[in-house]
């Protein structure tokens, strides 16, 4: 009987919400989980070495009719989802950046959820809208940049860069917003960027109706930095063909070996031919909160547009990625559009989201505000610079080892080598004669099998569920890259990934 009266309690009622008693039993028993996951990590696989569909196979085909208990639920989650993912915040999780996980980050996503409010407008939540202002303009207050720039946070800097350019796209075809493109005898509007850049800037020219073959790749220079000779001829070649430079997209912190383009030189060859600069800051932004990197943020002054994702290097969860641009305004001229049911909901004097691009509803900026008062710009600045010093400590490592490669010296928290095999490729020189960063231009015979070695150390050692790490291309050679970044990777995980990567190269 009190079993039965239990159970009954421990359900949702028809109507209304969880029992307040019970939600409080819940929420101590997910404080408990959380606190557990986070401090019992490394006990985990990295991957799982499930097949694709596995989990699914293991979840119902059906949504149930009835409501279950949520410790039905959180036992699925250990025993189906949790061992099924990737974990990002594992201290071996040495893929792509590395990643943002802190457990003030997590409180400020648990203290977002309870309110779970609107910042579409002012009135619908003028504290969020305020504190949206605020922190976008802590930052970029900490990134040193002019308060000519104002900032407007979305999820990702792929869609950062479409609002960009939607708003480059109108200045370059002015009306475009009222009349669109077709039949207006308009020229072809051209996007330039390198071959090092995000697909973010081809994925923003087909949501824009400008086409992904208008996105022209820039050859790139030994250290994958944009040849600014190349981008001004390709430039000027196109004004002789009748076609419409619109936008040059620069790159701070490239996504497979974090270059920097050289930002000021572009930004004269944009103002020259008088057309936008969006710097694509993803990655690199936030280490211009460094003073030693000061020379990252050269020509930062001549941009119109920057986009930074604190979830990339600043440590606020995912997703979180800040537009920064000259002149706000020119945003909203090509976004606001106040419809009838919402017309009493603004207020003309005060700042109303809703207008700075297509979405409505929006976010609140509480778990930004909450990991960076809780870390404070030395902190920040302290794990950055942590991040740097792994990385540097790990490209000492690969020069000593003859069988393997630097590609590049890291200049933040990226790093990329390749195994050569014991002796290099046939006709190469021996390891003592070799440079100690590689030559990036030229073809090793053998390049086919190299680059299949490397591929092989990477899916070996993912498979192992031992670490997490990915290989890019680089003049079309397959290398091993790292990402550091989380805060959980010490030096001794990285000396463990380093002779994880050795036995899986010596295996092969
Ligand atoms: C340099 C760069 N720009 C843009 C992006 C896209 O970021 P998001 O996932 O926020 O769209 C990435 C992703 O890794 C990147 O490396």
């Amino acid at each position: 009987m009190q079993e039965r009266d239990e159970e009954s309690r421990s359900k949702l009622s028809q109507f209304g919400d969880t029992p307040p008693e019970e939600f409080r039993k819940q929420l101590h028993e997910l404080a408990d989980w959380i606190a557990d996951f986070r401090e019992n990590i490394e006990q985990l696989r990295v991957a799982p070495d499930d097949k694709p569909g596995a989990i699914r196979a293991r979840l119902p085909k059906h949504a149930p009719e009835e409501g279950e208990p949520f410790e039905k639920i959180l036992a699925d989650v250990d025993h189906i989802i949790v061992p099924g993912m990737v974990h990002w915040s594992h201290p071996m999780f040495l893929g792509y950046f590395g990643w943002t996980s802190t457990a003030p980050g997590i409180l400020g996503e648990i203290l977002t959820a309870p309110l779970n409010v609107n910042a579409m407008t002012w009135r619908t939540c003028p504290a969020a809208t305020e504190l949206e202002i605020v922190v976008v303009d802590w930052l970029r207050q900490w990134i040193g940049l002019s308060d000519e720039f104002e900032g407007v946070i979305y999820d990702t800097a792929s869609v950062g860069i479409m609002h960009a350019l939607a708003v480059a796209r109108e200045e370059a075809a002015p009306a475009t917003r009222k009349l669109g493109l077709t039949d207006r005898d308009l020229p072809r509007l051209r996007i330039y960027t390198s071959d090092q850049a995000h697909s973010s800037a081809e994925k923003a020219g087909i949501a824009l109706g400008l086409g992904e073959e208008n996105v022209i790749r820039i050859p790139s220079d030994d250290q994958f930095r944009i040849d600014v000779n190349s981008l001004g001829r390709s430039i000027a070649a196109d004004q002789q063909n009748g076609l419409q430079p619109m936008a040059v997209v620069a790159t701070v912190g490239t996504t497979s070996t974090a270059s920097v383009d050289p930002v000021r030189d572009i930004g004269n060859v944009c103002r020259e031919a008088k057309i936008w600069l969006h710097i694509d800051a993803a990655y690199g932004g936030g280490f211009a909160m460094l003073p030693e990197y000061e020379w990252i943020r050269k020509g930062w002054e001549l941009a119109d547009s920057i986009v930074i994702n604190p979830h990339k290097t600043l440590f606020v969860p995912l997703d979180f990625s800040v537009l920064y641009m000259r002149d706000l305004a020119r945003l909203r001229r090509v976004f606001s559009l106040v419809p009838e049911y919402l017309r009493g909901d603004t207020v003309e004097a005060e700042k109303n989201y809703m207008d700075y691009g297509i979405q409505l509803g929006r976010r609140c900026a509480l778990k930004a505000w909450v990991i960076w008062r809780s870390l404070g710009r030395a902190g920040v600045v302290a794990r950055l610079r942590e991040q740097i010093r792994l990385a540097n400590l790990l490209a000492d490592w690969i020069k000593t080892d003859g069988r393997f490669e630097l590609s590049t010296q890291p200049s933040m928290g990226v790093v990329c080598f390749r195994f050569v095999g014991r002796d290099g490729p046939p006709g190469r020189p021996s390891s003592s004669a070799r440079p100690a960063v590689a030559p990036c231009h030229g073809e090793w015979p053998n390049e086919v099998e190299v680059g299949q070695l490397n591929s092989d150390i990477v899916e070996r050692i993912n498979a192992s569920g031992r670490a997490y790490l990915t290989q890019t291309k680089l003049r079309g050679r397959t290398v091993v890259r790292i990402g550091l970044g989380n805060v959980l990777t010490t030096e001794e995980h990285l000396r463990k990934g380093w002779e994880i990567i050795q036995e899986a190269a010596a295996a092969l």
